[in-house]
Parts: structure tokens; C-alpha cells; sequence
């Protein structure tokens, strides 16, 4: 059955002037005009500032591969600066690809399938929960605090590129929150360096790192940069992949019935293990489908550092180059049916056919995220282990609304109600 899940209404036309602004900072994903979710890419002009969303595979390989060198991350590095430092995710050039180089080890398949039983614990966990706490309906995810609004403010003023000493809402809370942070990881590593012991965590493993170079190894400073980085990337976007997920599949019991199955076929009835993550494989098609709808990053943004041309546009120097991942997913163009949930888009001989820019969760080029294969393992097992223990149905009446955030969110949590197996 047809099953076509909540979504945003784009504009029409693009917006403009104080209409633009108000929705953006409602919701950053609903600016993106109809256009670029029928053509290759759409504009937004004013005076020097200027915008533009691309969703043309081929634009896409210019900016994330082909031209990287004119495209930088700069919004991306104010914005996430002052929490992240001059971590993997916010630096460039050099910097980035030292710190790249000596943590991709860490992320190799045969490295992570060690943590498969801490995601099937934390998923136990879940359950256990929800256990203790009977009633019909749970709001399975509250929004979280810190890039709420004033996450919003700051993604528009970044992207915009607007002077800094311009009064800018929430500055002042979100700093006071981001020191505490800092001081908070600083002090599990000082507390580390003091009673280094032989436990074999993400900790452990940066301090161990070396750029394959140089030999370099990183230090305080980086540690923290870096162990929050993983935590802001990796938490977030994974717990939202599967918020979704647990939505789609409460609205489609065909689907449900059909990944019950497979999890009873594979595990057999046990706990789920590393050994089962890639058999698990209906399991995964969901998760793709799930992330190509509400792409739990929703915009990547770069910084064009030269005048240059964008297909048939010039783009000068300074024009903020937006990829909505959440509309690249969508383009009436380049999907059939773009906004109807079909998990059997991603079965694995039409998998191999979509266009390499044309899905892209995790991103592209040499800055593709680096938990890729650990989110994969994180939510397949997480899921699986959710789907033996539980039953998921929707609240009547009540739809989530998917908000871009620094990940996106259903506006307002996720009504799902649960019913636990015993
Ligand atoms: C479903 C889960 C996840 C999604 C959808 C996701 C998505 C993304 C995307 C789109 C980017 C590229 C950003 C850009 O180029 O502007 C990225 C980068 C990154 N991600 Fe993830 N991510 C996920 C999970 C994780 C996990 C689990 C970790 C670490 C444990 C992680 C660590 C990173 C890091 C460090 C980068 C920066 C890489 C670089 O610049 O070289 N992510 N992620």
C-alpha cells in the first residue's frame, strides 16, 4: 500500500525579505523554494548576500569533490566552532586531514563490530525504560535543548554571513552551555591522563591515534575538540535516523511484519551479534529508505572563497552553497513516487543504479562522514533489537513535522505509542 509520510510544503515561490527570514529560523528546510526540487539548483539574493541550494548530482561533484578547494566549510566552522574547536568536522586544509588520517582507523568495520553488543545493551536499555514506565503513549524523543531556536538564529547569521557583532538571540546562553561542555570532556581526560588504566574506549583509541605521516598524536585540546565532535555527529543523528525509522514502520505494518521476519531468521531468537548486522538486510533497506526521506542531516553547507560558475549560474565569492540533502532526496525529477516511503528503492541491484550524488545521508568526496560504517552497525543492531522486544503504532491525530535543526527533528517529539512483547 502507498504510504506518503509527513512532509514539508515547499514554496512556490522563493521568499523574500522578513517572510524568508521569519521561516527560516522556524524552519531552515522550508525556505528551500519549489524549484530546487524540479531544476538543478534555486537562488536567494539580497543586496551582497546571497544564497544558493544546488540538487544536481553533477553540482553537488563540483562543490564536494571535483572544486572542494573554492568551497569551504566556513558557516559551518562558526557555527560549530566555539563548541568543536578545530576538530575533524570543523577545519580544513592540513589541519583536517592530519586529524582524518589518524582517526580513520579507529572507524574500519572489523574495528566497530567489537561494539555491537554496547548498541544492543543501550537499545535493551530502551526497553527496560519504557518498562518501568507503563501508559499507553511515550513521546519517544524529546527535542533536545542546546540547538533549538537559538541554534536556528545561529545557522542564519552564519549562512548569511552577517557581522559578528551584530546582537544575535541566544548567543549568550549557548556560550555559558558550551563552556560547561568543554570544561565537562576536559575533565574526563585530565581524569584519564591521572589513571590510565587499559579500558578500551573512543578516549583510549584518539589518545593512541598518530597521523600516519608524521607520527603526531593529538593533544588535550584536540581530545576534547574531537571526543565532542563524535559525540555531537555521531548521538544526534543517529538517535533521530532511528526516531524516524520507528515512525515509518508504525505506519506500515507490511514492512514491520516483513523485518520481524527476517530478524527471527537471522538471530534465530537470540540477541543480535556482529555476525548477523549484514544479514540483516530488508533491516538496512528500511534504515536507507527512512534517512533518504528525513535525511537525519538535512543541510550541508559551503562558502564559495572564489567567483566561480555553478552550471549556467556565476556564483561570486562569499555566496553561501547549500546542499538539502532532505530535497535532493525529494526531486520529483530523479525519483519515482520521491515522497512515498518504499523501502524496495534500496534492494540491492536499484541501489546500485542510484547515481552516487543523488543519495547521500552520510554526504560525499573526501569529507563523507566518518561514522558511516558505525552508525550503520549502531542503528541496525538498535533497531533490531528494538523491533524483538516491541510494537510501534501511531497517536491518531497527532503527525510529526520534520524541522531542520543542526539534525532534523519532528517539531514537537515523536508520538508513537508502544506495546512491549513480553
Ligand atoms: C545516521 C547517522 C549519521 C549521519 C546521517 C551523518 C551525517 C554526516 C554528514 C552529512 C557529514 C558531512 C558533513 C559535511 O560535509 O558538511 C558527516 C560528517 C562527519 N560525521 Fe557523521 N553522520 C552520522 C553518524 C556519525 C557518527 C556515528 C560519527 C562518529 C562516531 C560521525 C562523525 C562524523 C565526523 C567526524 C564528520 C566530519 C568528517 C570530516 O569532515 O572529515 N557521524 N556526517
Amino acid at each position: 500500500m502507498r504510504f506518503v509520510p509527513p512532509r514539508i510544503a515547499p514554496p512556490a515561490q522563493p521568499l523574500a525579505g522578513l517572510a524568508f527570514v521569519a521561516q527560516f529560523v522556524r524552519n531552515p528546510i522550508a525556505v528551500v523554494p519549489q524549484a530546487a526540487y524540479e531544476g538543478d539548483l534555486a537562488t536567494y539574493e539580497r543586496g551582497r548576500r546571497a544564497i544558493v541550494w544546488i540538487t544536481a548530482p553533477a553540482l553537488i561533484k563540483q562543490v564536494l569533490l571535483d572544486e572542494r578547494e573554492k568551497f569551504l566549510k566556513l558557516a559551518q566552522i562558526r557555527l560549530l566552532g566555539p563548541l568543536l574547536g578545530k576538530g575533524i568536522l570543523t577545519s580544513e586544509g592540513a589541519h583536517w586531514k592530519w586529524q582524518r588520517q589518524a582517526s580513520a582507523p579507529m572507524f574500519r568495520p572489523q574495528e566497530l563490530s567489537g561494539f555491537v553488543p554496547t548498541f544492543v545493551r543501550a537499545a535493551e536499555g530502551v526497553v527496560e525504560r519504557w518498562r518501568a514506565q507503563p501508559g499507553a503513549v511515550q513521546a519517544i524523543e524529546r527535542s533536545t535543548g542546546l540547538f533549538q531556536r537559538s541554534g536556528a538564529w545561529g545557522q542564519l547569521y552564519a549562512i548569511a554571513n552577517l557581522p559578528r557583532w551584530l546582537p544575535q538571540p541566544g548567543r549568550r546562553s549557548m556560550a555559558s552551555a558550551v563552556r560547561a561542555l568543554r570544561a565537562a570532556v576536559g575533565a574526563l581526560i585530565a581524569e584519564r591522563r591521572a589513571h590510565p588504566g587499559t579500558k578500551d574506549d573512543l578516549l583510549h583509541r584518539l589518545m593512541q591515534a598518530r597521523d600516519p605521516e608524521s607520527g603526531q598524536s593529538m593533544n588535550d585540546e584536540q581530545l576534547v575538540d574531537n571526543l565532542l565532535t563524535f559525540y555531537l555527529a555521531g548521538h544526534e543523528t543517529t538517535a533521530k535516523a532511528l526516531t524516524w525509522t520507528l515512525y515509518l514502520l508504525a505506519c506500515s505494518p507490511g514492512w514491520t511484519h516483513a523485518l520481524e521476519e527476517e530478524i527471527a531468521r537471522v538471530t534465530g531468537g537470540a540477541e543480535v551479534n556482529a555476525g548477523h548486522i549484514e544479514q540483516l538486510m530488508l533491516t538496512q533497506q528500511v534504515l536507507k529508505e527512512s534517512m533518504r526521506l528525513y535525511p537525519p542531516v538535512p543541510l550541508m553547507t559551503r562558502q564559495a572563497v572564489a567567483d566561480t560558475q555553478l552550471g549556467a549560474s556565476k556564483v561570486r565569492a562569499g555566496t553561501s552553497v547549500v546542499m538539502p540533502i532532505y530535497a535532493i532526496h525529494r526531486h520529483a525529477k530523479r525519483w519515482a513516487d520521491a515522497d512515498a516511503f518504499d523501502p524496495a528503492r534500496f534492494a540491492p541491484e536499484k541501489e546500485a543504479a542510484i547515481p552516487r550524488y543523488q543519495y547521500m545521508p552520510f554526504g560525499a568526496g573526501p569529507r563523507i562522514c566518518i561514522g558511516m560504517g558505525f552508525a550503520m552497525m549502531e542503528a541496525t543492531a538498535m533497531l533490531a533489537t528494538l523491533l524483538r522486544r516491541a510494537r510501534f503504532a501511531p497517536v491518531a491525530g497527532r503527525e510529526p513535522a520534520p524541522v531542520a535543526r543542526v539534525t532534523l527533528i519532528p517539531g514537537g517529539g515523536m508520538p508513537l505509542a508502544v506495546r512491549l512483547r513480553s
